[in-house]
């Protein structure tokens, strides 16, 4: 329905203002009426249509039809109408929208649907002043939104820190990225030392020009964060370091070049072997059951004197070394179970942070490693280690 605007009989105030507030009501009554997309059309034709809306218009007919002197005044009316004009196009598209959205609510009610709860306030707000300009199909399914779980490496990783925090010790972490310094110089392993081939990783490249002891590689054990730990805290400490290793191990059912460790650390005066044993006796316990047996046999590791390897009664065939009549693989037929190094600090070790506190003539300690991916492994039953960084959810979901 087209519009057409008053003439202009004059330029006196009072006629710029009548005309105006004519113009004024009548995009008023006709924004308010506006209630299905037909109207909407109708209203943008009648305002702001290029061909002959109102917008053009009062361009045409007023401002430019007015004389040098009314220009001025005619030019504010016609400006302020512009404005108010733009407005109410847009609320009535607003309007539009908010119509709609209450009539599918309307809609879903009566066909015995619940109506989206929308909350009383906001719902209030939306309809009062921003209305989304599109309509909420609330016909449509919901988006599905399925809650996580823990991995089950993280998990088990929780359980042993969790055995340890109860008593008493506190968690450190540190970099993946490591010097050479911490990763073996300050462990007792110097450079061209043998036992460095047992733990190959990936150096960063373009380091030659530096000494070696500041050269980047991936840690190949959590073990670098007991000097950093020593380094910042002095003595008697009681540390575990949860974390991400690598090594040079091809990927394969029981190896993968990223895996887990924890690291255990306790330095005070006069730590023993019998509080290493205890240690980690209540440990196992604790993890795997009071029926569990420890068994400790000599081993090798540059940064503990004497060092050991913790064995635990087969969790699987409980030391038999049988799963019924047939042999039980986890522990080849032992009923023994290898579950981590340790050892007594080596006095070598204290020498590097012996400014800290650590004289290795007052104080000692012990630390141990396990590997945690390999404990989950056994612990679920889960034959390739692979699985755990595939990523796949439905093996995955086995832990939700
Ligand atoms: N860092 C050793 C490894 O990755 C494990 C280890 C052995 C850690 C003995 C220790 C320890 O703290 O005392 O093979």
């Amino acid at each position: 329905m087209a519009y057409t605007v008053p003439k202009l009989t004059d330029y006196s105030e009072a006629m710029l203002q009548r005309v105006r507030d004519e113009l004024l009501s009548a995009l008023e009554y006709q924004a308010e009426e506006t209630e299905s997309e037909a109207d909407l059309k109708n209203f943008r034709d009648t305002w702001v249509g290029r061909k002959n809306g109102v917008v053009t218009q009062i361009n045409e007919l007023w401002l430019k039809a007015a004389p040098k002197e009314a220009k001025k005044a005619v030019g504010q009316v016609v400006n302020e109408l512009k404005t108010s004009i733009e407005r109410y196009a847009e609320q009535a598209a607003l309007l539009l929208s908010g119509i709609t959205l209450d009539r599918a609510l309307d809609a879903a009610t009566r066909q015995g649907e619940t109506p989206l709860p929308v909350p009383y306030f906001g719902y209030q707000e939306i309809v009062e002043s921003e209305k989304p300009s599109e309509s909420v199909d609330i016909t449509l399914p919901g988006v599905r939104r399925p809650l996580g779980a823990e991995h089950p490496v993280i998990k088990t990783m929780h359980e042993i820190v969790g055995v340890f925090q109860k008593l008493g010790y506190s968690v450190a972490e540190g970099p993946v990225v490591e010097t050479d310094y911490y990763n073996f110089e300050a462990l007792n392993f110097p450079p061209n030392h043998p036992a460095r081939d047992t733990q190959d990783t990936l150096f960063i490249a373009g380091q030659q020009a530096k000494p070696l002891r500041e050269r980047l590689l991936l840690r190949t054990h959590t073990s670098p964060v007991q000097i950093r730990t020593m380094e910042k805290m002095q003595p008697p400490i009681r540390i575990v370091i949860p974390g991400v290793v690598h090594r040079n191990d091809p990927p394969d059912a029981s190896h993968s070049p990223m895996f887990h460790q924890i690291e255990g650390l306790a330095v005070d005066t006069n730590i023993t072997f019998g509080d290493l044993k205890g240690t980690l006796d209540h440990a196992m316990k604790a993890l795997y059951g009071s029926s569990v047996k420890t068994h400790f046999r000599p081993s090798f590791f540059p940064f503990t004197e004497p060092s050991a390897e913790l064995y635990v009664t087969c969790f699987i065939c409980g030391g038999s070394g049988k799963r019924g009549s047939d042999p039980c693989r986890p522990c080849k037929q032992t009923g023994w179970i290898e579950v981590l190094g340790c050892g007594m600090v080596d006095p070598n070790v204290f020498e590097f942070v012996k400014d800290n506190g650590y004289d290795p003539k007052k104080v000692s300690g012990f630390a141990f490693g396990a590997g945690i991916d390999r404990l989950a492994l056994l612990k679920y039953g889960v034959d390739d280690l692979q699985y755990f960084f595939q990523g796949d959810v439905r093996f995955l979901e086995q832990w939700a």
